[in-house]
């Protein structure tokens, strides 16, 4: 909505599955932010059946769910359209150590990325491009401020929970650790 407010981008696009709350911001959406003057659509349908149009400069935001899921929706989004370039930004709930893995490999650089903290929980939000010249670290880069105690916090909170994960998977997740110690370490 507040891309609408400030008149950010030509048309904005609100995708969800659930039919209930799109009819409710329908409404909201057509008492706030008329039709004659705004350019709005609500599609109720399931992300991964989006097929991304053929236009310039676009930007799909993907927010409010888990890793497994944005990384589903990240990669159908890439394939639909293996053509056409497209900005990310995604902000996922945890496990975004796999998530920038999944923009690395689909050829995406930075272009911003942000810590925010938000009713006491963290999240990242990562701005990427294909067409950004900044790589995209697995455990971020310049997101973090480390005389910012709360990002030292997140950093404390990321590292518990991929050790908790790695007390089931270590092959997997002991490397993760690693990486994040490293980066404090780089600092330090
Ligand atoms: C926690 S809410 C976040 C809502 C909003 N994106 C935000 O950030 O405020 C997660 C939303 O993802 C939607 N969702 C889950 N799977 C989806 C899919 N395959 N396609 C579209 N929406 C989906 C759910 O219906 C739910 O409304």
């Amino acid at each position: 909505m507040s891309l609408l407010q400030n008149r950010s981008a030509d048309q904005v696009i609100f995708v969800d599955v659930l039919e209930d709350n799109m009819n409710n911001l329908t409404n909201r959406l057509g008492q706030d932010f008329p039709r004659d003057k705004n350019n709005w659509q609500v599609r109720c349908e399931d992300l991964k059946n989006i097929i991304v149009p053929a236009c310039d400069s676009q930007l799909f935001i993907i927010a409010g769910v888990g890793p497994h899921q944005t990384i589903e929706f990240i990669n159908s989004l890439c394939a639909s359209a293996p053509d056409i370039a497209f900005d990310l930004l995604v902000c996922s709930v945890h496990g975004n150590y796999s998530v920038r893995q999944a923009l690395i490999d689909e050829g995406y650089k930075l272009k911003n990325e942000r810590i925010i903290f938000e009713n006491n929980r963290f999240y990242e939000a990562i701005y990427a491009s294909k067409n950004a010249s900044k790589v995209i670290v697995d455990t971020g880069s310049q997101m973090w401020c480390w005389s910012d105690p709360e990002h030292k916090d997140y950093w404390h909170r990321v590292v518990a929970h991929y050790q908790q994960k790695a007390k089931k998977d270590p092959l997997q997740f002991e490397p993760i650790v690693s990486r994040y110690e490293a980066l404090r370490d780089s600092i330090a």
